[in-house]
């Protein structure tokens, strides 16, 4: 079966109050959902999920959370549960570099792992999110960082959720930097890393079912050369899509895949 591709947008700390977020979303909206052959996910900031799920509604357009802890409820002052972003949204990004880099203990390897398993115990779609540093990209050390990323977080999950999974290959030094990986390195490392280390865990057929993004300054420009990569389904945008022009981006996508 080939894996149908999904484009994903986070959204970050931006377009956080209704007035801006539904403006923005009135904007794009009629043109994403006419856009065929493509999964489509919004993510916006917890503040305006609500709102942007009532615009949703009728259309094909998903819904994704930035982030969630892994405990259903109780004394974690300031935190959002898997639980209760179940009943808003479909998808939820995990172990982003911008956490990973600066909240050791909520963003650790382990923590990112009771986070996926709470996610796919409460049915949403884990985008889960790995990447090496430049110091550690120099250092040659990709893809031991990629395939041991990945290899943590999956820890204990079942073959059938793992599959179920959108795993999303961001190297560091790429992202909001303007500097995107070639589509030709990231496609090396999502199938030598990603795949490999999903190899070694679940088997080729399993490896070869997961649909795996590419993240780091995706532009309008540069989407069409990852998308005519085998090994691409997809990409995690952060810039640009907090344009108008991520409807033209969502476009080029679909149209390099058809
Ligand atoms: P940019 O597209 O701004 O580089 O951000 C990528 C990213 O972090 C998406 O999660």
């Amino acid at each position: 079966m080939p894996r149908k591709p999904i484009l994903a947008a986070n959204w970050k700390m931006n377009l956080g109050r209704d007035e801006e977020a539904i403006a923005f979303l009135r904007k794009i909206r009629r043109g994403l959902n006419e856009i065929e052959g493509l999964d489509l996910v919004l993510c916006p900031p917890f503040t305006v999920l609500y709102a942007i799920a009532a615009l949703l509604g009728r259309t094909r357009i998903a819904l994704g959370a930035q982030d969630a802890h892994w405990e259903p409820g109780g004394a974690h002052t300031g935190e959002i549960s898997t639980a209760m972003l179940a009943r808003l949204c479909q998808y939820v990004i995990l172990g982003h570099s911008e956490r990973r880099a600066t909240r050791s203990e909520l963003e650790s390897d382990p923590a990112i792992n009771r986070k996926v398993q709470a996610a796919l115990g409460h049915g949403l779609t884990p985008i889960l999110c790995v990447g090496e540093n430049l110091e550690q990209n120099r250092a040659g050390r990709t893809d031991e960082i990629v395939s041991g990323q990945v290899k943590a977080a999956l820890a204990g999950v079942a073959p059938k959720q793992a599959e179920r999974c959108i795993l999303a290959y961001e190297p560091i030094w790429a992202i909001g930097t303007g500097e995107a990986a070639t589509p030709a390195d990231a496609n090396r490392v999502i199938g030598l890393s990603v795949r490999g280390a999903l190899a070694e865990l679940y088997g080729e057929d399993t490896a070869l079912a997961v649909r795996v993004q590419y993240g780091g300054s995706v532009t309008v420009e540069n989407i069409p050369g990852f998308m005519a990569m085998p090994e691409v389904d997809g990409a995690l945008v952060g810039g640009a899509s907090i344009r108008p022009d991520f409807v033209d981006l969502a476009r080029a996508a679909a149209a390099a895949r058809s």
